[in-house]
């Protein structure tokens, strides 16, 4: 029988996921769809029971209702902690988040163990949650910038421990990013239309650090481009977008997501919609 899954969100017409989840089934010969619904936040509620008694077997949850829809699906404790679900399992009656998961697996992807590093943070939005938390269990030292000072500190509050934060003027970051392994955008700067923005003085870029941007649109954001001009080892949301998705995967089908053909999936979408 056929097995749907889909995603929600509002707006949902440029998601990435079907493509990426479609083009998996194909490759692995499984008998299963993957569809975008478009969900006013009004409809939330209405919407997971709708799915649930439809037979859906799962859903993504994208912007806007990450946060709300823990309100109608019991939470994992991760999930719990992070303040947010994606990953809804409509068999195990459970709502996941593996951003934090997309994070980790990005980074080994490129051969790098969060365990222990100094991570510099831009950010402190919905993307910057699950980031944040993925650097925390891990054991890094993290310090959080946030263009508003005060959401980037009540971010640090709530994570505990030795997170800091700063604001995201140029003298409060030159010291940080100097003593930092990796610098993680969690930013909409620089994002598809406005492609010639970089959230920071790329002069500040060392070549010993990491840069991973969660901007995938375009793929080279200007944040990468300057950092790839000075050495630095970068990653791009692509890999963040195919990591979430190939561990959500993995949680309703229960076997190894393939990993290069999800990822080829959204870079021929990207270019089908972007050039
Ligand atoms: P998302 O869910 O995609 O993270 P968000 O919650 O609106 O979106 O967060 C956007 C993040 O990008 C915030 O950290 C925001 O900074 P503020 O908290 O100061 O608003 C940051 N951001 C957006 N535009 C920015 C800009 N032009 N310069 C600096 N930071 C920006």
């Amino acid at each position: 029988m056929m097995r749907i899954f889909g995603v929600i969100g509002d707006p949902i017409g440029h998601s990435l996921s079907p493509r990426m989840h479609n083009a998996a089934y194909r490759a692995l010969e499984l008998e299963c769809t993957y569809l975008p619904f478009r969900v006013k936040s009004e409809d939330l509620s209405e919407a997971i029971r709708g799915a649930k008694a439809l037979g859906i077997q799962g859903l993504n949850v994208t912007v806007p209702h990450k946060e709300a829809v823990m309100a109608f699906i019991d939470p994992d404790p991760l999930a719990e902690r992070i303040g947010a679900v994606n990953t809804i399992d409509f068999i195990r009656e459970k709502g996941y988040n593996t951003d934090a998961f997309g994070v980790t697996g990005s980074l080994r992807s490129a051969g790098i163990d969060l365990g222990d590093k100094r991570v510099l943070m831009l950010g402190a939005g919905g993307a910057s949650r699950a980031v944040a938390f993925s650097c925390v269990e891990a054991g890094c030292k993290l310090v959080i910038s946030n263009r508003t000072k005060e959401k980037g500190e009540r971010l640090a509050d709530e994570l505990g421990g030795s997170v800091t934060a700063i604001g995201l003027e140029r003298e409060r970051i030159a010291p940080v990013i100097a003593e930092s392994d990796i610098l993680i955008n969690t930013t909409s700067v620089g994002m598809y239309p406005e492609v010639d923005k970089i959230p920071i003085d790329p002069d500040l870029l060392h070549e010993d650090l990491i840069v991973f941007d969660l901007v995938y649109n375009p793929q080279k954001t200007m944040l990468l481009g300057e950092a790839e001009r000075r050495g630095c080892l970068t990653i791009d949301g692509v890999k963040m977008l195919v990591y979430q998705g190939a561990e959500s995967f993995r949680i309703w089908l229960g076997v190894d997501p393939p990993l290069e053909v999800m990822e080829e999936a959204v870079r021929e979408g990207l270019k089908d919609m972007y050039g």
